[in-house]
């Protein structure tokens, strides 16, 4: 009775580890074994061997990994993808000029010919995974230090990817799980040459901007399309005109049945990073300490930015890009931070570790294998904890100057040709390029603010010791006023002056390097990198070691404490499966949030004046008429829902399918009241959000008019 009691006990203390309803990203290998059962009570009518299977076509063969980091899905027989707008934005904008502004009009191919290729742009298909753990381990001993365990670990890792990828086109790369208790081993096949092919315009696309970035309610079309090439046996292979759409092993059908509450749903995609297991101590310091921090240094940077962006139009466009992307990791500390406090993070990891203290003390050979842990847990963490306020300034203060950032990538040019002595021209020449992609989009008078405010954030929180001397000396020849030395130091660096840079580069010789590299702007940043390399780096690279030995030891220890209980390892961008429910929730007192959108939203923001809800006249016009095809739902069209899928970033683009393995949706975010489900999850208040799959439709077929490309699609009605 007693011992009932207290396991019962343990499960209620121990519901963050535990996956319960709707938390957790699986191993698509590993369902069967552990999930498909919960799947089906939620609802699942495939089987396993649909959602992964290396035997038969299964749904993951039409995943892929788009570009760096986010995901695609295939949904035609002839190779078309839909990922997110802002998963393609980069590529739309590269295309885009001042007479084809595709980010601003959007871009539709009315025909193959028209679908425009994208050097550098790749997607990855799974192949396979395996387990590999007993090779990676091979040779491992237990008496080994963290750095020989390491090398150990590499070298195996090295010999795998390659003999598993021996002979055949594919890539290989081996992931830890759990910290490095389990490996796998990923296999890959790339294609290179993938085509945009269609993608709305921004006022679609990235519709409510950063006012609505990471909330709900929600109306972004927040999808884009692009086609796969292949040669003409197809295989991958680079560019090349003579390419064909590729035949995929597996599409997508798309369901345009509708959703309803409850109805199951799965996102299976890439999502990159997550830290379920930190301790206590480290959820203190991500709440207390790290994003309070970091939330204030970019609070600073964004008023600057918005202020010049508010008075002057070119300077908005300029740096709209730069602000969305600093607004959006800020907006995410902000929810972050509220719903570790909200959700009590931190006592509720103390509470997992007083019981991970007592059944350790349960037994002499448990206190031999995980007796240490705890205790140095926090050892470890309270020695981190200057160092990390340290790198945080160094990240989000001193590297806030864009100036010196770009000083920064000018290292390798200096250093190579005074090392050779020779002056190293077809870097010069790519250092050309950079140099006017950068002034492209930089304005200098927002640049001198933020350096006055970050480097006297930087200066006055570290220690002198961490200051640059060129940086402690500018300050003081300027009369010991920031601003004064933000004046200097940008009235004397060549890295603040675009014509000046390019003559140099243009006739570039080891002069020309010696130059640069005493510049004010490239020494303050050198001098930077020595201190921190010499000091915080250092302590933190051994830090992270030790803690990587402990986490890996906890980990295994709560594993075994809690044998009845599911674990999913941490996401590292692998492929993984996340099953929940369509869902609205209730964000605060009184206020309850229904699971979806609809176009009625849409025209009822773009009455409220706000930059970020301006609207197409022409998706005005067919709402006004009710013009909405057969897309039509009770009077108007559905945009965006919300599920209960524990996704994060890198899940952006990743499929939504429902019970029956359809595409309802394409994952393009979360609701900020719970975006620390990378920490801690919440069933209550952690929600995914997705366009819906009918929106993409309804924008391709009755506002683009490529309704060619919804022929080609499999649509289950
Ligand atoms: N919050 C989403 C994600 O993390 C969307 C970001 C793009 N949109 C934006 N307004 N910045 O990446
Ligand atoms: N927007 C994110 C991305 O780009 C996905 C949203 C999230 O972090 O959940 O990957």
């Amino acid at each position: 009775m007693k011992r009932l009691f207290i396991s019962f006990l343990m499960a209620i203390v121990l519901l963050p580890y535990g996956a319960k309803a709707d938390e957790g990203m699986w191993l698509p290998m590993l369902i069967e074994k552990y999930n498909f059962a919960d799947m089906q009570s939620k609802g699942f009518r495939l089987t396993a061997e649909d959602v992964y299977s290396i035997n038969q076509p299964s749904i993951k063969d039409a995943i892929v990994i788009f570009g760096r980091g986010c995901t695609g899905e295939v949904i035609s027989p002839e190779g078309l993808i839909i990922t997110n707008h802002h998963c393609g934005y980069g590529v739309i904008q590269r295309h885009s000029s001042v007479e084809h502004d595709y980010l601003t009009n959007g871009f539709w191919a009315m025909s193959r010919s028209e679908e425009l290729p994208n050097p550098g742009l790749t997607v990855r298909f799974l192949v396979r995974m395996d387990d590999v753990t007993t090779q990676v381990l091979e040779g491992v001993s237990p008496d080994m230090t963290e750095v020989e365990r390491q090398a150990k670990v590499n070298e195996n890792t090295k010999r795998i990817s390659d003999e598993v990828v021996e002979g055949t086109h594919y890539t290989a790369r081996v992931a830890p799980m759990y910290n490095g208790n389990q490996y796998f081993v990923y296999i890959y096949e790339e294609f290179l040459d993938v085509r945009l092919v269609g993608a709305p315009p921004s006022s679609i696309g990235k519709f409510g901007g950063d006012t609505d970035n990471w909330m709900w309610p929600r109306h972004t079309g927040d999808f884009s399309l692009f086609r796969i090439y292949a040669d003409k046996d197809n295989k991958p292979a680079e560019y090349s005109p003579d390419n064909v759409p590729y035949t995929p092993k597996r599409h997508l059908p798309i369901s345009i049945k509708g959703i309803e509450p409850g109805d199951f749903t799965m996102v299976y995609g890439y999502p990159g990073s997550t830290q379920q297991y930190i301790t206590s101590h480290e959820v203190n310091q991500v709440t207390n300490i790290s994003n309070p921090l970091k939330i204030s240094l970019r609070d600073a940077r964004l008023d600057i930015m918005k202020g010049y962006m508010q008075s002057n139009d070119t300077v908005r466009i300029q740096y709209a890009s730069k602000q969305a992307s600093v607004a959006n990791a800020w907006k995410k500390w902000i929810g972050e931070r509220n719903g570790l406090i909200r959700l009590d993070a931190v006592a509720k990891k103390q509470a997992i570790e007083a019981d991970f203290e007592s059944w350790v003390n349960q037994s002499p050979e448990r206190k031999a294998e995980y007796g240490h842990l705890l205790p140095r847990f926090e050892e470890l963490y309270s020695k981190r904890e200057p160092l990390l306020v340290a790198t945080d300034y160094s990240r989000e203060a001193f590297f806030a100057v864009e100036a010196i950032r770009f000083a920064s990538q000018f290292n390798r040019l200096i250093s190579s040709t005074l090392k050779d002595v020779e002056p190293n021209a077809d870097l010069a020449q790519s250092m050309v390029e950079n140099t006017r992609r950068f002034f492209k989009d930089y304005y200098l008078p927002i640049d001198r603010e933020i350096f006055a405010e970050m480097m006297e954030a930087f200066t006055q929180n570290l220690h002198d010791s961490l200051h640059p001397a060129k940086l402690s000396e500018l300050f003081i020849q300027s009369n010991s006023s920031w601003s004064t030395a933000a004046n200097n130091f940008f009235s004397s660096s060549i890295f603040a002056d675009s014509t000046k840079l390019i003559a140099l580069l243009s006739n570039f010789d080891v002069e020309a390097a010696k130059n640069l590299k005493k510049d004010i702007a490239f020494e303050i940043y050198w001098q930077h990198d020595s201190l921190f390399n010499a000091s915080i780096n250092q302590q933190q690279r051994s830090i992270s070691q030790e803690l990587d030995l402990l986490y890996r030891a906890y980990i295994k220890g709560l594993m075994e404490m809690m044998p009845e209980r599911r674990f999913y390892p941490d996401a590292n961008f692998t492929l993984r499966v996340a099953y929940g429910h369509v869902g609205g929730y209730n964000p605060s007192d009184a206020v309850e949030y229904i699971h979806q959108t609809t176009l009625d939203g849409i025209a009822e923001k773009s009455e409220m004046g706000v930059y970020d809800y301006v609207v197409p006249q022409r998706l005005l016009d067919l709402h006004a008429a009710k013009d909405f095809g057969r897309w039509e739902v009770n009077g108007t069209v559905p945009v965006a829902f919300l599920a209960s899928n524990h996704t994060s970033g890198g899940n952006s683009g990743s499929p939504v399918v429902n019970a029956y393995g359809h595409l309802i949706g394409v994952n393009f975010d979360r609701v900020w009241e719970g975006t620390m489900s990378d920490i801690m999850f919440d069933p209550d208040m952690c929600r995914n959000i997705s366009v819906d799959i009918r929106y993409a439709l309804f924008i391709i077929d009755k506002f683009a008019g490529a309704g060619h490309l919804i022929e080609e699609m499999t649509i289950v009605d």
